[in-house]
């Protein structure tokens, strides 16, 4: 790459997300529609051909002389392990580095540094930052330092894949997001046409925010946005909705959108970002933003309740165990397992082979 990192980081996320298009995974805007079905296809095809002894000894087989690390230093569960599970399928050697203060980090090591570092000895990083501009910087050392890797028979720098950075991103949660709706309209015509209400914490939550980057591959879409003033969906994203004509509608409570939405996704108010941390526990939802019980009844037919997770007040407790095919946050949770294989496998090349065994097994998608 012919410029420094500075300038680097200086860029557009859209400008460095064309640098980092096919090579690694840091921003929802370098996914194309022709991304999006291919992804939801592979993740299908993966799945079935793991559910037999044949298909999941071959695919534990595609990447067994690859070695990654899940490099985590924000708290999570199911962006870990679900990477964690799908590189275990691929036969990946996986180690991990959660805490910084036993890496050199803690003796004065720039984050460039322990990346160059982590890339002399690995074949991926998986990062989360709480800095958002952590996977970019990753990127840009990764691509300027001498270490390349035979992918697909080319020479390539080792792939970075954002697990979530800062409040701005979270690239994979969204595709699995459309996996996961994807599979919700699948017998309504799919997401082209459809509305979402987003609610809760839209300024600071990274899940909503790179779907809603993803939603300029859907034609006809609208979104809504339920949350109170403090944590409205932020202007950056208003404007990109705009200008690719995709509409959407600020809304002061779930209510107000029930009858329209095809599709509700919650999150949690992400107070980890608050100046002060709260004294007793965590911020509570307000009344207005929690999904109840008794909203399931106003729900249309085919619409489906998301979360990301974790949750915390903004769902009633009893939903989660109401039998309830649209309450699917559980089932999204699972779906990100089989859509980060399908992201690992399609970085390594190796998804055509996973294609190709499914349909020799009987796979029809
Ligand atoms: C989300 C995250 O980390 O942004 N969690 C996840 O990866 N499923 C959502 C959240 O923490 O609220």
């Amino acid at each position: 790459m012919d410029i420094n990192l500075s300038e680097f980081l200086n860029l557009s996320e859209a400008e460095q997300a064309q640098y980092a298009r096919g090579k690694s995974i840091l921003f929802a805007q370098q996914f194309t529609r022709e991304d999006l079905d291919f992804h939801c296809r592979l993740a299908n095809a993966s799945r079935f051909i793991h559910a037999r002894d044949e298909g999941a000894d071959f695919m534990s087989q595609l990447l067994r002389n690859k070695v990654c690390l899940n490099f985590f230093i924000q708290p999570s569960s199911r962006t870990f392990l679900s990477f964690n599970t799908a590189q275990t399928y691929l036969g990946m050697k996986r180690m991990s580095v959660r805490d910084l203060k036993i890496s050199s980090v803690s003796k004065g090591e720039s984050l460039a540094d322990s990346i160059r570092t982590f890339i002399s000895y690995v074949d991926l990083v998986v990062m989360r930052h709480p800095d958002e501009h952590a996977g970019a910087a990753s990127f840009w050392v990764s691509e300027k330092a001498h270490r390349r890797i035979k992918v697909g028979g080319e020479e390539v720098a080792i792939p970075i894949i954002s697990g979530g950075s800062g409040t701005k991103q979270h690239p994979t949660q969204a595709l699995l997001d459309i996996y996961t709706l994807e599979d919700a309209f699948k017998n309504v015509g799919g997401i082209d046409g459809k509305t979402l209400m987003l609610v809760g914490d839209l300024k600071r939550g990274r899940t909503v925010r790179s779907l809603s980057y993803l939603m300029k591959n859907y034609q006809d879409v609208k979104l809504l946005f339920a949350a109170p003033d403090k944590y409205q969906m932020g202007e950056d994203i208003c404007e990109f909705l705009d200008q690719h004509g995709i509409q959407y509608a600020k809304i002061e409570s779930i209510e107000k959108g029930l009858a329209e939405a095809d599709g509700i996704y919650m999150t949690r108010i992400q107070d980890e970002w608050d100046d002060l941390a709260p004294t007793s526990g965590h911020v509570k939802a307000n009344e207005n933003f929690i999904f109840k019980e008794a909203f399931l009844d106003k729900m249309k037919p085919h619409c489906c309740l998301m979360h990301p997770l974790p949750k915390r007040d903004e769902i009633e407790e009893s939903i989660d165990y109401v039998d309830d095919p649209r309450v699917y946050y559980w089932r999204q949770e699972r779906n990100g397992m089989w859509m980060r294989v399908a992201i690992i496998a399609e970085l390594f090349k190796v998804a055509d082979q996973i294609i190709d065994k499914a349909i020799e097994m009987g796979f029809k998608g």
